[in-house]
């Protein structure tokens, strides 16, 4: 190993900050191809029922529109199937595969043009009747609407979870919370809009698109128009943000393919901002009762968490909340119970800490609570709750540093300075002090790759590796990775991911990123080293390009495979297909979670009560940090996330229309740089080997988990106002 320190990888740059700045990155919808036609979308304006009549007359009529397709002339399409029922697509529905309209804002016409303004021209005049049907978008449902998800094929991968005796153990406990809590709709809105350009050369087709998925397009699109997936290649180097709603087939691509066949020229669809409210995944409305019983001198014993959770009527979204509120504190007896209720929207997905953030938030205001009630301070409560063993599988965590988290970030924050009693503190222009605590947990998967490696004599390292780049730093992390253990520089490291010619492209989600690239880029760099020392004449010792040179070669390749601990080699198959194909965190021997505990100081001023967060300290436990840089970075957004989910964000439901009716950036409210304060992070960075080589966990969706309640806990500190129901708004602390 030659040249390069530890400490000049401690803090690499980006290694594609240049680009982003300059302007030189291309995201999916950049890409401007000769003769290129921009098409828009027409959309229902009910919110269930069925198309009568469609009149598109004057769309055709608009001068330079060239195509008008609707279910009445679009063609046979074959179901791409939902994710996550063995599919492809966001959900099982394709719009305009039928006249049937599921809900409010499902496209019902594409309109394609010379222009991007006639197109959009084209679209708003497009005229339907409809047959409207009764419907329901809130989770107020009749009965038969609610299902058991126990009751559902889900159980089969998902089984409730229930260790011991709950109620038995809730009944006979000397402490019991009893705690209801609801979590409004919420979109994902990444800076980059869900966008398709779609190329066809003959037979074969080329997908632009920023994706988190690029093999699902792929197999999706095959799937739907029953062609082979050989002659498709999904291409997306860059995404501008994904978070859980570009993880799969959307719908605006098959649509765009579509036209770009019939018109035989490159097709462009950019989704407005306005529509991606209603035809994306999104996070579900949730109601909670919280159970939590424990002794007198803090000990928790049982837990009961019951949750219903808003889905399509045409798909189960799979729900986990259980498996979070069951395993961030020692507790001895638990039952999950999570109900699906269908409503009449698209179906709902993952957006950024799917279940976890809402799992932290519940479990987390009643430890808070719970510490009221036994007079103990709640990070010694915390503390006093730690375990080293999963308490679901009762098989050991292969790491937990809750309690260097909890002990490092209340040194950072000055806790001990907290007095305990609500309203005790405050500033002296009177504004009420509150100072919070929460932990958050987050589950450790990995993914199945196939990686390709090459070193040339020029001093160059070509990887072709199964990730998408959608800001957390992908390619950072490669970079790093791969330069220290080859000894060249990071930006000598070129890295093809996110296209499907060159190995299979695995959906990137889940924070698994990182723990599925870096330990497969560190074999396939133990595996070139290897080849290099076998080459002759023997080359002396240096980085790969001397030793090449020294042998007389121009370049050497190698090729790895890595699955996650317990998947069968028939995993290989599933990643070739497409198919999301995880492991963990329940591995053969060990359990894997991240944790992070957040500590956070409001302000609630004493007349406008309105609220304020000044102060962030957050101490996470994600395993061996690679990249500091990109990490903390992940940390700070997850915590600017925290502070809309608690304070701003809602999509609000109108049950007289359906939809949602903020769909836009001036009435979806998100926190912006005036929200937001001093974020200080720390890192334990401890390496995990027993997860995986080179011993890192997952970041990126733990730093939102426990942000929320941190937040609702300093609030009840400043107020001794304890409150359920998110978003916190003025109101709720007159
Ligand atoms: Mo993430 S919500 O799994 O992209």
């Amino acid at each position: 190993m030659s040249g390069i320190s530890d400490s000049e990888f401690a803090d690499i740059p980006r290694v594609d900050a240049i680009g982003k700045v300059r302007g030189t990155v291309r995201f999916g919808a950049d890409d401007a191809r000769p003769e290129m036609i921009h098409a828009s979308l027409a959309t229902a304006s009910i919110a269930r029922g069925r198309i009568v009549t469609l009149d598109v007359s004057a769309a055709e009529a608009v001068p330079g529109v060239h195509l008008v397709l609707t279910h009445e002339n679009i063609g046979p399409l074959k179901t791409h199937g939902f994710i996550m029922g063995g599919g492809y697509g966001f959900q099982s529905v394709q719009p305009m595969e039928s006249a049937r309209i599921a809900y409010r804002g499902q496209p019902i016409a594409l309109v394609a043009a010379e222009s991007l303004e006639a197109a959009i021209e084209g679209a708003g005049l497009i005229r339907a009747t409809y047959e409207c049907e009764a419907f329901n978008v809130t989770l107020d449902v009749p009965d038969e609407d609610i299902v058991n998800q126990a009751d559902t094929p889900i159980k089969e991968v998902i089984p409730e979870v229930v260790v011991g005796d709950a109620d038995g153990a809730f009944a006979g406990a000397s402490v019991k919370i009893d705690a209801r809590f609801t979590f409004p709709p919420q979109h994902q809105n990444p800076m980059e809009l869900l966008a398709t350009v779609a190329e066809w050369h003959g037979e074969s087709l080329v997908i632009h698109e920023s994706t988190q998925a690029a093999e699902a397009i792929r197999h999706g699109v095959a799937t739907a128009l029953d062609i082979s997936a050989d002659r498709i290649r999904v291409v997306s180097p860059f995404a501008g943000g994904g978070f859980g709603q570009k993880n799969s087939l959307q719908m605006q691509t098959i649509l765009a393919v579509i036209a770009a066949r019939r018109l035989k020229r490159p097709v462009k669809l950019v989704v407005p901002r306005w529509q991606v409210f209603h035809d994306a995944s999104f996070r579900p409305a949730t109601r909670h009762r919280l159970r939590l019983g424990a002794e007198s001198s803090g000990r928790m014993v049982a837990a009961i968490h019951e949750v219903d959770a808003q889905t399509s009527k045409h798909d189960f979204f799979p729900l986990q909340y259980a498996a979070t509120t069951s395993r961030l504190h020692n507790i001895e007896n638990f039952r999950g119970h999570e109900r699906l209720v269908r409503t009449d929207v698209q179906t709902p997905g993952y957006m950024r800490t799917p279940f976890e953030h809402v799992a932290c938030f519940t479990m987390e205001s009643c430890v808070d609570e719970l510490a009221y009630r036994v007079g103990m301070d709640p990070v010694e409560l915390r503390l006093a709750n730690d375990t080293a063993t999963d308490p679901v599988t009762k098989l050991p965590l292969s790491s937990r540093h809750v309690a260097e988290c909890l002990r490092r970030g209340a040194e950072r924050f000055g806790w001990h300075h907290r007095l305990a009693a609500p309203g005790s503190m405050r500033l002296p222009d009177g504004a009420f002090v509150g100072w919070g605590v929460a932990l958050g947990t987050y589950p450790c998967m990995t993914v199945p790759q196939i990686v390709r490696l090459k070193a040339t004599d020029e001093g160059d390292v070509f990887i072709d590796i199964g990730g998408h780049e959608m800001g957390q730093g992908i390619r950072t992390v490669l970079g790093a990775i791969i330069g220290r253990k080859l000894g060249v520089a990071p930006e000598r490291v070129i890295a093809s991911i996110g296209d499907t010619l060159v190995v299979p492209q695995h959906l990137t989600a889940g924070a698994w990123g990182t723990a599925s690239v870096a330990p497969a880029a560190a074999h396939a760099a133990d595996a070139l080293l290897d080849a290099l020392a076998k080459l002759a004449p023997a080359p002396r010792r240096g980085t790969p390009a001397e030793m090449l040179r020294a042998a007389g070669r121009r370049e050497l390749a190698v090729e790895i495979q890595r699955k996650g601990p317990g998947q069968p080699d028939a995993i290989y198959d599933r990643l070739r297909a497409g198919l999301v194909s995880p492991a963990g965190p329940e591995y053969p021997h060990s359990v894997t979670f991240s944790y992070i505990a957040h500590f956070v100081e409001v302000h609630v001023e004493e007349r406008t009560r309105r609220i304020r967060v000044p102060r962030v300290v957050s101490v996470v436990d994600c395993g061996r940090v690679i990249s500091p840089r990109t990490a903390a970075s992940q940390v700070r957004g997850g915590v600017v996330w925290g502070i809309g989910a608690a304070l701003r964000e809602a999509s609000e439901v109108d049950p007289r229309y359906g939809g949602f009716l903020n769909a836009d950036l001036a009435e979806y409210v998100v926190a912006v740089n005036a929200d937001v304060g001093s974020i200080d992070v720390e890192f334990i960075d401890v390496p995990d080997v027993t997860f995986n080589s080179v011993g890192v966990k997952s970041l990126g969706e733990v730093a939102l988990a426990g942000v929320a309640p941190a937040i609702a806990n300093a609030v009840f500190h400043a107020t001794g106002r304890r409150l359920r129901d998110l978003p916190i708004r003025i109101e709720h602390v007159l």
